[in-house]
């Protein structure tokens, strides 16, 4: 059996993509969403390991990690991927949808990260990679609450990168622009995506990045030519 690799978020788009590619690369990924059903259903048809957890929810987090770490040993690798998307004048979203997003994208990655890690300094040994975005490295409109979110686990990664690279532990993030994925469908917003990233060429990378342990990759990061323009 291959390494245990833990992937949030892996119910649909990127998060699936890596199950898949994760294991015809011959690791074990554990499929870990939000949704139990679809949790269900996926792990059902890759014959992986699935398990609901909700990365808005600390108590989901605390529970799951410690079934996951009870029930397949020494998690080697985990992929902070669960995100969502807000879009819209700052003064438009109702403070429900801005706590959501930081739920999310960043208390969800940081608390799924403490979760994990102990276990791994303990070995020093292990990897875990945070699907950042481009929006964590420059500013626009219409995605204040989006971005913030991810900016903050820019800063989280850098620093847990250099805190935790001298115990063994890589710790490292992927910054994609578009990605064709249904996240801007999910959070009711049109998106052209044409021009994108597909979800196989973001898992590709991520899976890159994982493999040599050897390496350090700081940021890798894609976007599409479209949006030089
Ligand atoms: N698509 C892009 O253009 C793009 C660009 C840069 C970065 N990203 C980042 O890439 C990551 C993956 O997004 P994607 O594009 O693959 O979108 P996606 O297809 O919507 O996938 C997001 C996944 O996260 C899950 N999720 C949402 N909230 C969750 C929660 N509270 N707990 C656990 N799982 C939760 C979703 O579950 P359900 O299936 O239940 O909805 C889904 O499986 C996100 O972090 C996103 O911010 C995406």
């Amino acid at each position: 059996m291959g390494q245990n690799i833990v992937v949030t978020g892996a119910t649909s788009g990127l998060g699936l993509a890596l199950v898949e590619r994760l294991l015809a690369s011959g690791f074990q990924p554990v499929l870990t969403g939000r949704n139990g059903d679809k949790v269900a259903r996926a792990a059902a048809d890759l014959g992986v390991p699935g398990y609901q957890m909700d990365v808005a929810d600390a108590g989901s987090i605390q529970r799951v990690s410690a079934q996951i770490i009870a029930d397949l040993g020494p998690i080697d690798g985990l992929i902070n991927n669960a995100g969502i998307w807000l879009e819209g004048d700052f003064d438009t979203y109702s403070a429900e949808q801005i706590q959501r997003v930081i739920d999310t994208n960043t208390t969800g990655t940081i608390l799924t990260t403490h979760a994990f890690l102990p276990e791994m300094l303990n070995r020093r040994s292990g990897t875990i990679i945070n699907t950042v975005s481009t929006g964590a490295l420059y500013c626009r409109k219409l995605i204040s609450v989006y971005s913030a979110s991810k900016w903050a686990i820019r800063g989280f990664t850098g620093c847990m990168e250099v805190e935790c690279a001298p115990k063994g532990v890589r710790v490292m993030g992927f910054y994609p622009g578009k990605i064709a994925t249904s996240m801007y469908d999910t959070a009711g917003v049109t998106r052209e995506l044409d021009v994108a990233m597909s979800s196989q060429q973001g898992a590709d990378m991520v899976v890159t990045m994982l493999q040599d342990k050897g390496m350090v990759w700081s940021q890798v990061t894609g976007r599409a030519i479209t949006d030089y323009i």
